[in-house]
């Protein structure tokens, strides 16, 4: 059985960007889950004394607090800094962007349109930005859309992790009924070239790995894309999960990670399929 990865895979520069200052920082809590891998988190822990913190009241004077890849809501931020909380900022400058925009659009008094997963800390943060004064709305479809009543002046952006195909559709809805769309693409580069990379190896293997945390968006997407050309696509966390049925009479197994993989443990899977299922 022949392996291949994708062109384009695991790791992105946000998730790079945050380990590094996680590890430079060192002795100091991260506001929720630094990024969305818990093997990571774990190493970052027990090598660089960095602990994951779920409640914002636990953080004390003289405690180093690390804002995680997607971001805090607004006013926990506010929080944080009226506590005189050291706050080490490792928000991933793609998600600041949309941060910022919808400050600025909603500002100037256009209803926000965000097209994410309402429950995902990335959405939660962006949202918290948006001034009272307009409607924020978060979608995930056009019938989701087709609830509200928006105003004529419309600026619309995206979770970083969506799809394009995805977003054009909303878009596409809103142009035709707005007399002003403002449209920012914010899906992030990182995204897009693992999916199209993870799209073209599915076309042409019969078994497909897909590397990555269970809680992380941007990996279900991959294993979401893999599956729409490959039936045989597995989505899991370590080596410890792979089975010998899925590369049983298989020629090719193709693999891809989603970008909170680090390459240490994207290494230690190709490792074991290489020495155990490639046969
Ligand atoms: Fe940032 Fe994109 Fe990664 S938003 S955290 S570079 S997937």
């Amino acid at each position: 059985m022949k392996i291949k990865v994708a062109q384009s895979y695991g790791s992105c520069f946000g998730v790079k960007r945050a380990i590094k200052i996680a590890e430079d920082t060192k002795n100091s809590y991260t506001y929720g889950p630094l990024i969305h891998n818990n093997q990571e988190i774990t190493r970052l822990d027990k090598q660089y004394n960095v602990k994951l913190r779920t409640n914002l009241s636990d953080f004390k004077i003289g405690d180093k607090a690390i804002v995680r890849t997607h971001g805090i809501e607004k006013n926990e931020l506010k929080e944080l800094k009226e506590k005189n909380i050291e706050v080490i900022d490792a928000t991933c400058p793609f998600v600041t962007k949309p941060q910022q925009i919808v400050e600025q659009m909603s500002n100037h008094g256009y209803d926000i349109v965000i097209f994410g997963d309402e429950e995902h800390p990335e959405i939660k943060g962006v949202k918290s930005y948006a001034s009272s004064n307009v409607q924020t709305v978060v979608v995930v479809s056009i019938d989701d859309l087709k609830k509200f009543y928006l105003k004529d002046r419309v600026a619309v952006i995206a979770q970083t992790t969506k799809r394009v195909d995805q977003f054009l559709k909303i878009t596409n809805y809103l142009i035709r009924r707005h007399k002003e769309v403002r449209v920012f693409n914010t899906i992030c580069n990182a995204t897009f070239d693992n999916q199209s990379a993870a799209s073209d190896l599915a076309i042409e293997s019969d078994v497909m790995i897909v590397i990555g945390g269970k809680n992380s968006s941007n990996t279900k997407q991959l294993l979401n894309i893999c599956l729409d050309h490959c039936k045989d696509s597995y989505l899991i966390e370590s080596e410890n999960e792979l089975e010998y049925n899925w590369f049983k009479n298989k020629k090719q197994c193709g693999i891809t990670a989603g970008a909170s993989t680090p390459d240490w443990i994207i290494e230690k899977i190709i490792n074991k399929i290489k020495t155990t299922y490639s046969y």
